[in-house]
């Protein structure tokens, strides 16, 4: 066991910290009492490192546990992520990782957890077990539900003498951008805290050559790795976050419609098909259900039909392009209400023409965590739907956003043919309630 310098003259004890160093600010995160800390917003300061050593603080205490947590099993880890650098720590010590578990165990009784948590069935995993540490790399990638629902697990016995700690590190951006900003910095209180750091925090690295490394990013990515800014708007985004209203309960009398962004490129999927499920009432639109998956050409057929049947659906549209004709002859054999929709331009343009629909407060996502897909399908996080689609046009997933523009400009011309009025179904039409 290692006893880590500290640069601070408040002692911190670290045991199997093989770092030669804790940072200052490091030294601070790992010191703080608050019951929940935040710690970063920039990249590079060491949070990684001080989620570890934090995590590590207590395992010298019996039945002490922790659990550390990325989004996923790959980000968990990747070289110099939390896995790997544990390893490199306890690897020839008396501590004992079982593989299987993924779990650390101690001389003492005491246990660190390591764990990704990317679906609710992974939250089932952490659902029994009580941990006293709980350490969030990257917080930004988590939805709120998963970090509020892991609070339930926060706690010790009585005789269990060490604090409870619910310890995140993150970056600006990402799909949990929103709720942790507002979580940290807006409603601080005694019990919260936000500890900044910046990438000169952090001793280990020279700050202007790792500057200079970022300076091949986006200015608005280098804004918030470089400078933590959580205010930093995305270049040229044509959506806003505020934009969008949300539904709790859906309007009687919707007309409803589905559209979908389909791929063309050969038998396996690479890039998105996205199928959205929409209803119309006047001038408002309501997204239903969403389903976004790598799919090949057979695959999309079914999944086509699996969302008409989701509930009657009497109009599917897809794109009119060449490439889209062998699927659409093939989907009419046993899917009705197919509407081929020529493009009106780009994808920008599209997605700029339906800009005023939603800026307007016309289009609603559900209120809902996840959005509805058909069975067999991944339900999509409704913030990581907005987080997709406010990125555009300076993120290269655009499935969705095509997805939604193809809706809204189809409902508007839809609008504003000569056989529908809002409310009313024609022979002709194409809506039926
Ligand atoms: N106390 C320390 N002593 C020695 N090296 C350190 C210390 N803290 C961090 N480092 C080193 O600095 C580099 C960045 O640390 P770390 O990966 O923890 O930063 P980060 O803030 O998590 O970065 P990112 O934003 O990329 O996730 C790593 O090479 C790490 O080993
Ligand atoms: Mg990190």
């Amino acid at each position: 066991m290692t006893k880590t310098k500290t640069s601070n003259p408040l002692d911190v004890r670290i045991p199997y910290c093989r770092a030669e160093t804790v940072h200052p600010k490091q030294h601070a995160f790992l010191c703080a009492w608050q019951r929940e800390v935040l710690f970063g917003g920039a990249t590079g300061p060491g949070k990684t490192i001080a989620l570890a050593m934090a995590a590590l603080q207590y395992v010298e205490v019996p039945k002490y546990s922790a659990l550390l947590l990325r989004r996923t099993y790959k980000q968990l880890t990747e070289e110099g992520q939390l896995l790997d650098v544990m390893r490199s720590w306890l690897q020839g010590t008396d501590a004992r990782f079982n593989e299987t578990e993924a779990k650390w165990y101690f001389p003492s009784g005491a246990t660190i957890q390591m764990g990704h948590l990317s679906s609710e069935r992974d939250l089932e995993n952490y659902s029994g077990p009580e941990y006293q540490f709980i350490g969030w790399d990257e917080l930004t990638q988590f939805p709120e539900h998963h970090y509020k629902f892991l609070f339930t697990r926060l706690r010790r016995s009585k005789d269990l003498k060490v604090p409870l700690r619910m310890r995140a590190a993150s970056n600006p951006g990402g799909i949990g951008h929103d709720w942790v900003k507002q979580r940290f910095m807006k409603e601080r209180n005694h019990k919260r805290l936000f500890l900044s750091a910046l990438i000169k925090d952090n001793p280990s690295l020279d700050p202007e050559e790792y500057a200079d490394t970022l300076s091949e990013l986006d200015p608005f990515t280098r804004q918030q790795m470089l400078y933590g800014d959580w205010d930093a708007e995305p270049p040229g985004a044509v959506l806003k976050r505020e934009w969008f209203r949300r539904w709790s309960e859906l309007p009687k009398g919707l007309k409803i419609f589905d559209s979908w962004d389909l791929t063309f490129g050969g038998d396996t999927g690479t890039s998105y098909v996205v199928g959205q499920k929409w209803g119309v009432r006047g001038a408002d639109l309501y997204l239903i259900a969403q389903m976004r998956a790598q799919l090949d050409y057979t695959e999309q057929k079914k999944a086509v039909k699996a969302m008409a049947e989701m509930q009657d659906t009497p109009v599917i549209v897809l794109e009119d392009a060449a490439a889209a004709r062998p699927i659409t002859k093939d989907l009419k054999k046993s899917v009705p209400g197919l509407v081929l929709r020529k493009p009106e331009g780009g994808k920008l343009e599209r997605i700029e023409a339906a800009a005023p629909t939603i800026e307007a407060g016309n289009l609603y996502l559900p209120e809902t965590t996840y959005i509805d897909a058909p069975p067999g399908f991944e339900p999509t996080l409704t913030a990581e739907l907005i987080q997709r689609i406010t990125l555009v046009p300076s993120s290269a997933e655009w499935d969705e956003a095509d997805a939604l523009s193809q809706a809204v400009n189809y409902a508007r011309s839809r609008r504003s043919s000569p056989d529908v009025s809002p409310g009313s179904v024609t022979r002709q039409s194409h809506w039926r309630s």
